[in-house]
């Protein structure tokens, strides 16, 4: 006789996945401000990357600083309130506070490794330029790293140990920063230009 069994699901992981309205218009001008940043700001990626891209990451400069990329300081903070409230985070104890913001370009090949935001509540990208064969963003598993991994029948949302997301122009990410997450390598032939920011309490 069969017996009453039950599974639970406890402490999922969590991906905000927004399109960001009026994204046509406010690409073009974030586009003439990543033509500026780059002509000013050297890549300032850590040499403890393995991987290949420029980014400002370490620039003295904060992204939102140029008047290119002001409207995006609401817009994150629009989209990283929305998730807080589902998780219930009490911002009226702890506010949100966007204090990290650089820029990404990866050329053809370029990708990125595996790595967590430190010290920070919630991180996300926003991408300016994500055109077809750019790599994808893949968000892994806390689990990955401690799984003792049986045949698996098939491959979903119960044991998967990374979801991949194809990145699209105008579209926002928003994850708890100690999620770790990568980008596969580009694969075509135009930039793809993304920006990434962090919100600590
Ligand atoms: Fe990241």
């Amino acid at each position: 006789m069969t017996q009453k069994s039950e599974i639970f699901s406890f402490f999922p992981s969590f991906l905000q996945v927004s399109e960001i309205n009026g994204a046509e218009e406010l690409n073009k001008m974030f586009m003439a401000g990543v033509e500026k940043v780059q002509a000013t700001e050297p890549n300032t990626k850590p040499d403890s990357w393995a991987c290949t891209v420029y980014t400002t990451i370490n620039s003295p400069k904060i992204l939102l600083e140029y008047e290119e990329f002001e409207p995006l300081r609401d817009i994150i903070m629009r989209e990283a309130t929305k998730f807080a409230k589902v998780m219930k985070f009490d911002l009226r104890k702890q506010p949100l506070i966007l204090n990290e913001c650089w820029l990404n370009v990866y050329g053809p090949s370029d990708s990125q490794e595996a790595h967590v935001h430190g010290n920070h509540v919630l991180s996300g990208n926003y991408y300016v330029k994500a055109p077809e064969g750019c790599g994808e963003f893949l968000l892994h598993s806390p689990y990955a790293d401690t799984m003792f991994n049986p045949p698996y029948t098939e491959m979903n949302e119960l044991n998967m140990t990374a979801a991949p997301i194809q990145p699209k122009d105008g579209l926002m990410l928003m994850f708890r920063s100690f999620l770790k997450h990568s980008v596969k390598p580009s694969q075509c032939k135009e930039q793809r230009v993304s920006i990434s920011f962090n919100l600590t309490i």
